[in-house]
């Protein structure tokens, strides 16, 4: 059996629900700028963020972790990514445990993927 994580590692993120993530993404929004004024506030904005290299946007300081990381923000990725922030990209400044729930990860990501 594969654990969640390993499974969204392997590129099977199951497809989720933009509306939804819309909504989800309050979670998110105290930290993260999304749409066309976004910009990088406490946390660098997020848009294009499916496909975005980590740590690329030009107004935000990262950690040196997140710049370093080397990772290309697929949508498995993404969705790793908030499962477990410290486990994908270890010492990130992102202040968040992680996400438990598979299907409100899937939802964030397709909600995401909408914001260019
Ligand atoms: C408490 C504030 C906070 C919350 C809440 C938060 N983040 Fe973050 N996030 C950050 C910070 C700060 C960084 C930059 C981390 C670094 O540089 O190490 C970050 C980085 C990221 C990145 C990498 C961005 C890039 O340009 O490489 C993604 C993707 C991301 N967050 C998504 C999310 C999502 C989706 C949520 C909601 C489920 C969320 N974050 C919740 C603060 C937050």
């Amino acid at each position: 059996m594969l654990l969640p994580a390993m499974a969204a590692a392997q590129g099977t993120v199951q497809p989720g629900d933009a509306a939804a993530g819309k909504v989800a993404f309050k979670r998110c929004a105290s930290c993260h700028q999304v749409g066309p004024a976004a910009r990088g506030a406490f946390g660098p904005q997020l848009n294009g963020i499916v496909g975005r290299k980590a740590g690329a946007t030009a107004d935000y300081r990262y950690s040196p972790a997140m710049k370093q990381s080397g990772i290309v923000w697929t949508e498995q990725k993404l969705a790793a990514f908030l499962k477990s922030p410290s486990e994908v990209v270890p010492d990130n400044q992102m202040r968040f445990w992680g996400i438990g729930d598979e299907r409100q990860i899937a939802n964030l990501v397709a909600y995401l993927r909408t914001q260019r």
